[in-house]
């Protein structure tokens, strides 16, 4: 009863989420947008709540990385948060008392969206849960995706994973929500929860049988759904990686593999959803510029979408990808996404020098420090230092990062 209540607050609410800020804009939000009209796709172009990034959180609910640092204000009541002076919703399903939902088809997305490569971990999925529009959330939160929890399968904790659509979910009706899932399988490694002999062909058709194997508990279960699978949805959750109100932001959003996931939730809302549509043209007005590093060419994710954003919106859209075990740069180093920034360190530094631009990082922890490995000399050559400059960045909350 008090979860329906707290939903229902949250609904009832949403005019709150969507209530134009107090200062009037020159031009419409990015998020926190009031949104025209109601019954068309959802809410305005910042999503159901107006407000930035968070996790959703899928019965395997998984505690924060230190890296995450959130500056939300405290909760002030159930089901909302409020970041910077605007109520976002946060954890309204908890693991105790999760949303029941259901895997539903998708036609843009077969489920698995990559190719295999060699590696045993090839595939990353997109999956689409129905949450009735009882699980309101914004651009760049996560839910929790809650398994059953299997006995004896190690480690039974909630895992969390970025939301891949944006706020009206992908088809636009704010009822469903889109997660870019890994698969994780280890051959012959440190664990194993399937002796050799034991492995079974998963939905891909993978299989190990001669080997030792690890399955991720909750990747594959979610990796393995089909369409009508019920799912157990907790959050939503995450305030560092919201996007910013002001239409004309920059955006930089750099992505290694499943990293891309809240990077494809910003895009659709500003390149692609009935919401972000703007007097002949977008409401989004500034730049938008992707890095996405991944292994192989086959692993790309959403590379579909990232190339059609490149036709649309020339001028607003910039797409760079870094293949690790494709391509090398002129000195003969591995690829990887800050080695392709190098290629534009003077544009890069530039742009950030700019309190118009935001930069959001998901993925991989290693991508920290190859930030500092591509921006180091430049600060140096501007006579300043790259980690001062970035914790600066940060305080001024145009640094956003989520790694693990
Ligand atoms: C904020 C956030 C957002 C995320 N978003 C995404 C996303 O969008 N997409 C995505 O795919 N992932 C995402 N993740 C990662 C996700 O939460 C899971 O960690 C991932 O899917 C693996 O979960 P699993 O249950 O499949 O693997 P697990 O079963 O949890 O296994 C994970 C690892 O644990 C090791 N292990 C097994 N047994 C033991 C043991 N006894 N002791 C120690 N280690 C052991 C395994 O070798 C394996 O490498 C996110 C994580 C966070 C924190
Ligand atoms: N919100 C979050 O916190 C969040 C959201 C989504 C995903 N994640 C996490 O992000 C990670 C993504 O992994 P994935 O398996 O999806 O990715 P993946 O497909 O393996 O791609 C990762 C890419 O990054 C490269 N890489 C390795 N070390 C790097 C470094 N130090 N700097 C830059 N690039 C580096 C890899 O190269 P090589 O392998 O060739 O060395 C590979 O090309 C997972 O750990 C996932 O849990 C976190």
């Amino acid at each position: 009863m008090a979860q329906a209540a707290a939903v229902g607050a949250l609904l009832g609410a949403s005019t709150a989420f969507l209530a134009p800020s107090a200062a009037p804009a020159p031009a419409p939000a990015l998020r926190g947008a009031p949104h025209s009209s109601r019954e068309s796709t959802g809410p305005g172009l910042a999503g159901a709540a107006g407000v930035g990034a968070a996790a959703l959180g899928l019965g395997l609910l998984a505690a924060r990385p230190a890296t995450t640092a959130c500056r939300a204000a405290a909760v002030k009541k159930k089901g909302v948060k409020v970041v910077h002076g605007k109520e976002i919703p946060w954890n309204l399903f908890s693991p105790k008392a999760p949303y029941q939902g259901k895997v539903i088809e998708n036609d843009v997305h077969p489920q698995t969206l990559t190719e295999p490569t060699g590696d045993a971990n090839w595939e990353t999925t997109h999956v689409t849960f129905d949450h009735g529009g009882k699980v309101p959330y914004i651009e760049g939160q996560s839910i929790g995706g809650l398994e059953q929890e299997r006995k004896g399968e190690q480690p039974a904790k909630i895992r969390l994973y970025s939301i891949a659509s944006s706020a009206v979910g992908d088809n636009q009706n704010s009822k469903t929500v889109s997660l870019c899932v890994k698969r994780v399988v280890e051959v012959d490694g440190k664990f194993a929860n399937r002796e050799k002999g034991q492995d079974k062909p998963d939905k891909a058709g993978t299989a190990f049988p001669e080997n030792k194997v690890y399955r991720g508990v909750c990747s594959n279960h979610i990796c393995d759904m089909t369409p009508g699978d019920e799912v157990l949805i907790t959050g939503p959750t995450g305030a560092e990686m919201l996007l910013p109100e002001d239409p004309e932001a920059n955006i930089i959003m750099l992505a290694t593999g499943t990293g891309i996931a809240p990077m494809r939730s910003y895009l659709r809302l500003l390149f692609h959803d009935k919401a972000g549509a703007g007097d002949g043209g977008r409401k989004f007005k500034g730049l938008a510029w992707l890095f996405m590093g991944v292994p192989y060419s086959k692993s790309l994710l959403y590379d579909d979408e990232h190339e059609a954003y490149k036709k649309a919106y020339p001028d607003q859209f910039r797409y760079d990808y870094a293949v690790s075990r494709e391509q090398k740069n002129a000195a003969g180093q591995k690829m990887y996404i800050q080695t392709k920034m190098a290629e534009y360190a003077e544009e890069l530094w530039e742009l950030m020098q700019d309190e118009k631009t935001h930069v959001y990082m998901c993925g991989l922890k290693g991508m920290e420090s190859g930030m500092a490995e591509c921006f180091g000399p430049i600060a140096e050559k501007n006579g300043l230092v790259w980690t001062e400059f970035a914790k600066a960045m940060k305080k001024a909350d145009r640094y956003h990062v989520e790694v693990y």
